[in-house]
């Protein structure tokens, strides 16, 4: 049982003149809950106080324009924080006669208000008992109770709330939830938490067990598909072929080295070039009858670069650049899509990173390569 700790520990050692503290205002206490809810106790105090004194009551807010709102908010990040803010005021006047609810349920209906900011709207403003769970109350009660799964995952979440709810206090729950928000603020800290100053140390399992630095356990890493393909590198004296991509999608917009239509694919796919992976070598001829074919271009054979890897939110890209020079462009693509690029030009084009890091290396050691002939059209 850890309230009659938390709460001897609040009152002696915790927060008590915070800004948003000493009222009973739903309004003033909505409102602080819900800049806290990303955002430290320091960086919200100005915004709240300018927000407070700008629109003191939620008559005000709801009557308010939403861009004024964002205004004040500008600085604050997660805007949507803002938009939600304005449209629950403006619920509170429309559906609850200008009264917030004191039922954390009901608060938990209104827009931009979860269980735990509802749950904490109840104990301060209404004195009511609920369980609160933000990310510093997950840390000390997976620290505390020794929880070591992931606790974004769904399970890990119920049973944390679930202790929550079984350690509530049964009186004095603001100074119980104050205390636990301190104490999360305050010394049990992410990096090194201050354990031995910790009321519930004695009987903290992660403290016990040696693990107060791995807990909470972080997301886990997911394994991400590789995918592969070949850019070419065709070069027509100090400049290379380059084309702009797809307005969506990766790198959409950006100027690229064209990508091989036969050789993409995931790693199932053996990547043309021969790629870490073990895959089969490039297949020269195949890959000049592509470029002729589709940009009117003759070539000779490509030669196969160091392959290299790129890294996507949800991929990643192991990529098979093949060199060769222009002989002869027998059909010029007049394409619009469609440039050459001098090398030495590559560090200010509109060029996805790696495709930029390539072309500049190449650039490096080309010998007399000429500078500053820009692209221009292919066939103009
Ligand atoms: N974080 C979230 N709510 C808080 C509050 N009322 N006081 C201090 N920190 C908080």
């Amino acid at each position: 049982m850890i309230a009659p700790r938390l709460i001897d520990w609040q009152r002696r050692h915790g927060r008590h003149d915070l800004p948003w503290q000493r009222t009973r205002d739903p309004y003033r206490i909505w409102l602080s809950e819900v800049m806290l809810q990303q955002t430290q106790v320091d960086t919200v105090k100005p915004y709240y106080q300018r927000f407070v004194a700008r629109f003191p009551d939620v008559g005000s807010l709801a009557a308010a324009q939403v861009d004024d709102v964002l205004a004040l908010w500008s600085g604050l990040g997660y805007y949507s924080r803002a938009r939600n803010l304005h449209r629950c005021a403006r619920e509170v006047v429309a559906r609850h006669a200008g009264v917030f609810p004191d039922d954390p349920q009901r608060l938990a209906e209104l827009p931009g208000i979860g269980r735990s900011t509802a749950a904490a709207i109840a104990v301060f403003a209404f004195g009511r008992r609920a369980a609160i769970l933000d990310g510093n109350v997950r840390r000390v009660l997976c620290r505390h109770e020794g929880v070591r799964g992931y606790p974004g995952e769904r399970a890990v979440e119920a049973e944390l709330w679930r202790i929550a709810e079984v350690e509530l206090a049964h009186d004095d729950v603001e100074a119980y939830t104050q205390g636990l928000m301190d104490l999360g603020a305050t010394l049990c800290v992410r990096a090194r938490p201050a354990c031995t100053a910790c009321p519930i140390a004695s009987d903290c399992v992660a403290l016990r067990e040696g693990v107060v630095a791995e807990l909470p356990a972080p997301r886990p890493k997911r394994a991400v598909p590789l995918r592969r393909c070949t850019m070419f590198v065709i070069r027509r004296g100090p400049q290379v072929l380059v084309e702009r991509r797809p307005p969506s999608g990766v790198w959409g917009g950006l100027w690229s080295l064209p990508e091989s239509a036969s050789a993409q694919g995931d790693a199932a796919r053996p990547a043309v070039g021969g790629g870490p992976a073990g895959a089969g070598a490039p297949d020269p001829a195949a890959l000049a009858a592509e470029i002729e074919r589709r940009f009117g271009l003759r070539v000779t054979p490509p030669r196969a670069l160091a392959p290299f890897d790129h890294a996507f939110t949800h991929f990643r890209l192991r990529v098979q650049p093949v060199d060769c020079d222009l002989v002869s462009a027998p059909r010029a693509a007049d394409a619009p899509g469609l440039a050459w690029l001098a090398l030495d030009d590559a560090g200010e084009a509109a060029l996805p990173r790696p495709v930029k890091t390539l072309l500049q290396g190449l650039a490096l050691r080309a010998p007399g390569a000429v500078a500053g002939t820009g692209g221009s059209a292919t066939g103009g």
